[in-house]
């Protein structure tokens, strides 16, 4: 089978990178056409840096990138710093890379391969707040129907937030932007804390990928180790959730998750509760959204290793 025409929106980012290292050791499966950036975890300028740094490593300056948004459409900015490091990339040692974004023009470029594309080729994977992904709906509404897929990591149902008590930081750093993508009518999966609380990254699985002892394995363990630390002291957590490597595993092996159809409304207005992904499972037959209820944690786990390992 040909690989499937991929395009990824990321904030590198800790597990962003991840999720990059993932994506680009699987060219027989996954065809990677471009990366574009946005700002979240940390500033735009230092997630598309990161992109470049993180496709350097992997050996895959083929891959373009544009660096898109550098803040939300209508929220003020608010980072993840302090999840991720002040470089965007925890302990990774950071290098200026050789080959440099393309442009600063993100959201032209989703909207030229969108549209440019045979209807239900392209796959979009989006693991940062959605900004630039709704900024070239809102330039192209066209586009949301000709995607092949969406594959978000964002919202919260049963496991409650992240960043504040009703919201994941993805939606909450960019909520109106996630209402147009939800409420777009493109075919969305939804990777929620609901899901990625279910991948751990466990003292055993670091190990592992550290003695895969290639330069990809070894970064990921050591970014994996970095989440660890970071959130040793959070309550209730045993090990660092996977979030974002969650969209890739699924592009690669859907089996190791299961989904519910649904309905998505964030909440865009209010305090409390800003950012919040009401995720409504009655009635959703005017729906073509669906949220993971279930993943495979040892099954994500072995398939990072066995990629990272070929
Ligand atoms: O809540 C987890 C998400 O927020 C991940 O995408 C992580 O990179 C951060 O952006
Ligand atoms: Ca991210």
């Amino acid at each position: 089978m040909a690989p499937k025409p991929l395009i990824i929106d990321c904030d590198p980012g800790v597990d962003d990178a991840i999720a990059l290292f993932l994506a680009f050791a699987c060219p027989d499966e996954l065809d990677v056409r471009a990366i574009t950036t946005v700002a979240g975890n940390v500033g735009g300028a230092l997630t598309a840096r990161n992109a470049c740094i993180i496709r350097e490593m992997a050996g895959r300056e083929d891959a373009p990138v544009f660096r898109g948004a550098d803040g939300p459409l209508v929220r003020e900015p608010v980072d993840a710093g302090e999840f991720h490091g002040a470089t965007g990339l925890g302990p990774l040692p950071i290098f200026e890379p050789a080959t440099s974004i393309v442009s600063d023009y993100a959201v032209p470029y989703l909207v030229d391969a969108i549209l440019n594309a045979p209807a239900g080729t392209i796959t979009l994977a989006v693991t940062g707040p959605m900004t630039n992904v709704a900024s070239a709906f809102e330039i192209a509404p066209d586009a949301a129907g000709r995607l092949r897929e969406i594959v978000v990591m964002g919202g919260a149902r049963s496991e409650g937030g992240n960043i504040t008590a009703s919201a994941e930081y993805n939606i909450y750093a960019d909520p109106h932007a996630a209402q147009i993508v939800f409420a777009s009518g493109a075919p969305i999966t939804v990777f929620g804390l609901d899901a990625t609380h279910q991948v751990r990254s466990t003292p055993a699985r670091i190990a592992a990928l550290r003695a895969i002892g290639t330069p990809q394995a070894r970064a990921c363990a050591e970014l994996l180790q970095f989440s660890a630390d970071v959130e040793r002291n959070i309550p209730g957590l045993h090990g660092a959730p996977l979030h974002d490597p969650c969209t890739i595993a699924y592009l690669l092996q859907p089996d190791l998750f299961d989904f519910l159809p649904c309905r998505i409304e964030v909440e865009t207005e209010g305090r409390v509760a800003l950012g919040h992904t009401a995720v409504e499972f009655r009635d959703p037959a005017a729906s073509r959204t669906r949220w993971a209820t279930r993943a495979d944690g040892d099954g994500v786990f072995s398939l990072l290793i066995d990629r990272l390992s070929r």
